[in-house]
């Protein structure tokens, strides 16, 4: 059997820093677990677009395809600020969305305890805590028709309409479903299906879907609920699954109860694929960050636990993903900081390429 593979795309700003301390991992992998990887590496946003005029070349958009999963780093930056919205640095990566038809956006909120003092909440409320968010990223409100600014009257009026059909929220349910069956067995599906039809059909999808998963334990909660709940008491959900809207508001919000940007990875799946894999795109949640791009200052991490997700999701090399994480939680429990997660004064912070040494060490 070939080696499983692996497209990088570094992309703007802070994306090639972080994702040279991601390659001394790949390297780590392959010399000390015998673990080898086919890795390519393209360019995309501003860097594809400075070179080709475009953010994403279609023979790159066609090796994304092939591949077993994709690695991004961040796209943007100001110097792109002023080009047509076509070429803009973040089409690439809607591009990439898009034609891979990634519908399920998978966003973790893991607390590790050496950050516990970060989150804005108490420590015994998120010390420990790891939960999954599962958003619908393809369908719903930002994309359903009729949307507009139409005159009425003598008045505007701004339309958007949420619109899901089954067989979009039986593909995301079931995502969250097979992530559950990897963790702990239990789905928590939010929406609103008191006031909103779409939500009503949403609570009946899943649980239809809920019959080919008799091990996970389902239950459903309304979104605004749920959001009330997140801020209590995070620890009582495993995965949740909810739909673009409330998906994009939710996983911020879960986001941040763990403390810094830095820290925070992303999958974006898909259908499966012939070997049984999903599509994936695996990124950080931070952007090109330019205020600190060239500084050495960007934290790794989130890059890093992307890695880490792609060997769980992409890979089935889920031990390897915790013995990652472990080592990313030893780092941290060791005092070692990039700037971001340092707010006392007089501690030299370490630089991405001390922080990656580090992780690669532990
Ligand atoms: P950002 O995430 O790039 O930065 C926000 C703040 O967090 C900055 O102060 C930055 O220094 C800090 N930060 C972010 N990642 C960090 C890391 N790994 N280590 C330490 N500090 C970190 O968001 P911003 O500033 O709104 O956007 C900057 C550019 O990135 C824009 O062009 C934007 O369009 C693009 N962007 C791209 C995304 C992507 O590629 N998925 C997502 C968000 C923004
Ligand atoms: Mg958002």
């Amino acid at each position: 059997m070939s080696n499983p593979s692996l497209l990088i795309l570094p992309g703007d700003g802070i994306g090639p820093e972080v994702m040279a301390e991601v390659r001394k991992i790949i390297d780590w992998f392959g010399a000390k677990r015998g673990i080898a990887f086919d890795v390519s590496e393209d360019l995309v946003g501003g860097a594809a677009y400075d070179k080709h005029g475009t953010p994403l070349h279609d023979d790159t958009m066609a090796k994304a395809q092939e591949v077993d999963a994709v690695l991004l780093g961040a796209v943007g930056g100001p110097k792109y600020d002023v080009l047509d919205f076509s070429v803009k640095p973040e089409r690439g990566l809607l591009r990439l969305r898009k034609e891979m038809d990634l519908f399920a956006n998978l966003r973790p909120a893991q607390c590790f305890d050496a950050l516990a003092d970060f989150s804005s909440l108490k420590k015994d409320v998120v010390a420990g805590l790891d939960i999954m968010i599962v958003r619908e990223l393809t369908s719903g409100i930002y994309f359903g028709e009729p949307r507009g600014i139409i005159e009425e009257g003598n008045e505007r009026v701004g339309i958007n309409t949420q619109r899901y059909t089954e067989s979009e929220i039986d593909r995301v349910a079931r995502s969250a479903f097979e992530l559950a069956m990897k963790r702990g067995k239990k789905l928590c599906s939010m929406e609103k299906a008191n006031v909103m039809e779409s939500g009503i059909l949403w609570r009946e999808v899943v649980t239809e879907v809920a019959k080919d998963y008799p091990e996970v334990e389902l239950s459903h909660m309304y979104a605004d609920a749920g959001a009330m709940q997140l801020c209590r008491w995070p620890k009582q959900f495993d995965v949740i699954v909810t739909d673009n809207l409330f998906g994009d508001l939710l996983s911020d919000a879960a986001a941040m109860l763990t403390g810094s940007l830095g820290m925070l990875p992303s999958a974006s799946l898909g259908a499966p694929m012939a070997n049984g894999r999903p599509k994936a795109l695996y990124e950080p949640v931070h952007g090109s960050a330019p205020d600190i791009a060239g500084q050495a200052k960007a934290n790794p991490c989130a890059c890093i636990l992307s890695f880490a997700m792609a060997l769980r999701y992409s890979f089935d090399l889920g031990a390897e993903a915790t013995r990652l994480e472990a080592a990313v939680e030893k780092v941290l429990a060791d005092g070692v900081r990039t700037a971001d997660l340092l707010n006392e004064e007089g501690i030299t912070p370490a630089t991405t390429s001390e922080m990656g040494d580090a992780v690669v060490a532990a």
